[in-house]
C-alpha cells in the first residue's frame, strides 16, 4: 500500500472486529516533559484521516502543556489479537472549536459532567471528592445541555513516520517503515 495512513485506518478497522479490550480505541500518546523526559498515556483514539490521528483532552492538561511547548509527538498501539503495532511520530496540532465541539457533542452527558468538574492534571487532596462535585454539578444542571469548556478540546497529530509491525511467533517480525520526504511516502524495511 502507497498511503501507511490508509494502511493506518485498515488496521485500526480491523483492530475494533472481535477486540477482546473494553476500551478498544486506546492508543498511547507520548509527549516530551519539561526536563526532556518522554511523558507517555493512553488516549482514545478517535478518527484518522490523512490530515491525522485524533484524540480529545483537557488543553490545560499536562499533555496540553507540554504540546504547547513541544508539539513533536508519538502514538503507538498494539492490537494484541491480530498482532499488529503501529508507531507514529508527527506533529500534534489543536483542533479547530468547530471539531472540537463536534467531539464535544459525541460525549455522554455523564462524560460531560466529569469533564466539567475535573481539572485534569492538577493535584487533589482526596479524589473521593470529586464524586460529591459531580453530583453538585449535576443537580445544578439538570436541564440545560452541558456546554464545552474553554479548556477542553483536541489534537491531531499529522506524521511523519509510520511503523508497522506485524508480529510473528517466531520473533522474524515484519516491519515496513514509511517515512514522509517531500510530501511523499517512502517505504522501508527494518530487521526485527
Ligand atoms: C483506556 C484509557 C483511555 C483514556 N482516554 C483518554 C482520553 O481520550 N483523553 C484524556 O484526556 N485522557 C484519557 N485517559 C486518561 C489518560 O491516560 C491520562 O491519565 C490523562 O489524560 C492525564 O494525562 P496527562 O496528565 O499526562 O495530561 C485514558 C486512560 C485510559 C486508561
Amino acid at each position: 500500500m502507497n498511503n501507511p495512513i490508509e494502511q493506518f485506518s485498515q488496521w485500526w478497522e480491523q483492530a475494533l472486529i472481535d477486540s477482546p479490550l473494553k476500551q478498544k480505541s486506546a492508543v498511547c500518546v507520548s509527549t516530551i516533559d519539561q526536563e526532556g523526559f518522554p511523558a507517555a498515556r493512553f488516549v482514545d483514539l478517535k478518527s484518522v484521516s490523512n490530515e491525522g490521528m485524533v484524540f480529545c483532552t483537557y488543553l490545560s492538561s499536562q499533555k496540553g502543556i507540554e504540546i504547547s511547548k513541544c508539539n513533536k509527538v508519538a502514538l503507538t498501539a498494539w492490537w494484541d489479537h491480530i498482532g499488529y503495532q503501529v508507531r507514529v511520530t508527527g506533529c500534534a496540532t489543536r483542533l479547530s472549536d468547530i471539531d472540537a465541539e463536534k467531539y464535544w457533542k459525541t460525549r455522554t452527558r455523564s462524560a460531560q459532567i466529569t469533564t466539567h468538574v475535573c481539572e485534569q492534571s492538577q493535584l487533589i487532596a482526596n479524589p473521593s471528592m470529586l464524586g460529591g462535585k459531580v453530583a453538585e454539578y449535576t443537580q445544578s444542571n439538570e436541564a440545560e445541555p452541558i456546554e464545552r469548556p474553554v479548556n477542553w478540546g483536541g489534537y491531531r497529530i499529522k506524521p511523519i513516520r509510520i511503523e508497522f509491525l506485524t508480529f510473528k511467533e517466531d520473533r522474524l517480525h515484519i516491519r515496513e517503515l514509511y517515512t514522509l520526504c517531500n510530501e511523499k511516502w517512502n517505504r522501508a524495511y527494518l530487521q526485527p
